[in-house]
């Protein structure tokens, strides 16, 4: 059996993308903090290491579906994926989940006062997504690109830093939605649109961790190593 123990969570997500969901249940942060062993992220965390344990053993033996080995990709068509797979999910839903939270925090904010605030923090996020995802596209990735095909390119690696930066204040709004939401969890009598908008919010999010996992944890180091 594999010694998860030992492992940083960032090894155990890379090597198996459907790790992610786990420590996304159990609100271990894999994406920014994701240098930690699972023990030193539990004992922080104040969580029984066993129990992810447990979970990341069983789901090795239930998982079927070959997974997509990112580490292995060539840097190019990992940068490709990103902005096809993770920013176009991004734009297509910004919208919609930004209207669902603010029918959801006009007609509930009375009785549920943390739509309002969970409404409001997404939409901060989003803004902030939108000038984030540009300065990838345009300055980042193709300097990125640029540097792999010249080794000799001038590439100053404080964007990265940058850009890290970023993606640590996009997990601490994150955070706070998790906290605000329970976990995604509408309360029972919500309606439609509220159940609507948290399952999307949960949908958000974990496209987003592991967005935010291929960039800092696959892209960024690698490239830092070369
Ligand atoms: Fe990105
Ligand atoms: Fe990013």
């Amino acid at each position: 059996m594999i010694d998860f123990k030992e492992k940083t969570i960032a090894e155990i997500v890379s090597s198996d993308i459907s790790a992610a969901s786990i420590f996304k249940k159990h609100q271990i942060d894999f994406c920014c903090g994701g240098n930690k062993t699972i023990a030193t992220a539990c004992e922080e965390a104040n969580i029984d290491v066993s129990l992810i344990i447990n979970d990341l053993a069983n789901s090795k033996k239930n998982s079927a579906i070959p997974q997509l080995n990112f580490n292995k990709w060539n840097k190019d068509f990992l940068i490709d994926y990103i902005v096809n797979v993770h920013h176009t999910y991004i734009r297509q839903n910004i919208d919609i989940v930004n209207e669902f939270g603010q029918k959801v925090a006009s007609v509930h904010g009375e009785h549920a006062p943390e739509t309002i605030k969970i409404s409001a923090l997404f939409s901060k996020l989003t803004e902030d997504l939108k000038t984030h995802l540009e300065k990838e596209e345009k300055i980042v990735f193709p300097a990125i690109k640029a540097k792999l095909a010249d080794s000799n390119y001038l590439f100053d690696t404080e964007v990265i830093h940058l850009l890290e930066d970023e993606h640590d204040n996009a997990g601490t709004i994150v955070k706070e939605i998790q906290k605000l939401s329970n976990n995604f969890t509408p309360p029972e009598w919500a309606c439609s649109t509220y159940k609507a908008f948290y399952f999307k919010l949960d949908e958000f999010i974990n496209d987003l961790f592991q967005h935010i996992h291929l960039e800092n944890n696959i892209l960024f180091s690698k490239f830092r190593n070369n």
